[in-house]
């Protein structure tokens, strides 16, 4: 028995990081355990949504109960988002590597005496600027995440506006807060309402409140 504000509600999760390839055994990446997105994937899914779940090679396990769609790079996170759509709102908390290295190596590069190699860099797509910004057939929700480290509302509230997203769950991911790979998260929710700054709590609690947020939206007629 399936119940709750998001039955009948088809909804997009990114997660996790993006492996960038050197050669076929070395990667550039961001740091990403996984655990907020996933844990949004949960409270969506307990809310009674049908979860699209696109995760990059995240340190925890993919949740029960959602359709799990695995990539590494952020060119195929961009195109399994663009194969999982349309939906009713979609929540982009990964960590998108925002270069890859120009040309991978189809082998290892080897260590050679006195000389290092050099890498040059290519910019990937951003996949919430594109969908935010997609002409037809947009979620009617998009929320992206920024992991600032400074001036953190002021960051998010420009990349709100530069990406053209709906809302910004933002959070200072500097050393000293712990929050990289801990189980809690200090978020501030930013919005076309305003600034919201919500108290320190559990990954998981912040994902109830925003499934919660995200379910009365949704429901909301007509609320953009
Ligand atoms: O620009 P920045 O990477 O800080 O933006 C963070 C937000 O944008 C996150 O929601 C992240 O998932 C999304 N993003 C994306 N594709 C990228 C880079 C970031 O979807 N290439």
């Amino acid at each position: 028995l399936i119940e709750g504000p998001l039955v009948g509600k088809h909804i997009l999760v990114t997660s996790g990081p993006t492996h960038e390839p050197i050669d076929p055994v070395r990667y550039i990446a961001n740091r990403s355990s996984g655990a907020q997105g996933t844990a949004i994937a949960v409270a969506l899914r307990d809310l009674g949504a049908q979860v699209s779940f696109v995760t990059g090679p995240a340190d925890v396990p993919p949740p029960q109960g959602v359709t799990v769609i695995r990539v590494e790079t952020a060119r195929e996170m961009k195109a399994a988002v663009e194969a999982a759509l349309p939906a009713d709102a979609a929540v982009f908390a990964a960590a998108v590597a925002d270069w890859r290295v120009s040309s991978e190596s189809g082998s290892k590069i080897k260590k050679e005496k006195g000389t290092l190699p050099s890498l040059s860099f290519t910019e990937n797509p951003d996949i919430l600027a594109t969908v935010s910004q997609m002409s037809t057939g947009r979620p009617r929700l998009v929320v992206g995440f920024a992991a600032e480290t400074d001036n953190v509302v002021a960051h998010a509230t420009a990349k709100r506006l530069r990406k053209g997203c709906d809302w910004i769950v933002a959070n200072d991911v500097s050393p000293a807060t712990g929050i990289m790979g801990g189980t809690e998260n200090a978020v501030v929710l930013i919005s076309d309402a305003g600034t919201d700054v919500w108290p320190r709590m559990s990954k998981a609690e912040v994902a109830r409140q925003l499934a919660h947020k995200i379910a009365d939206r949704l429901s909301a007629a007509f609320a953009v």
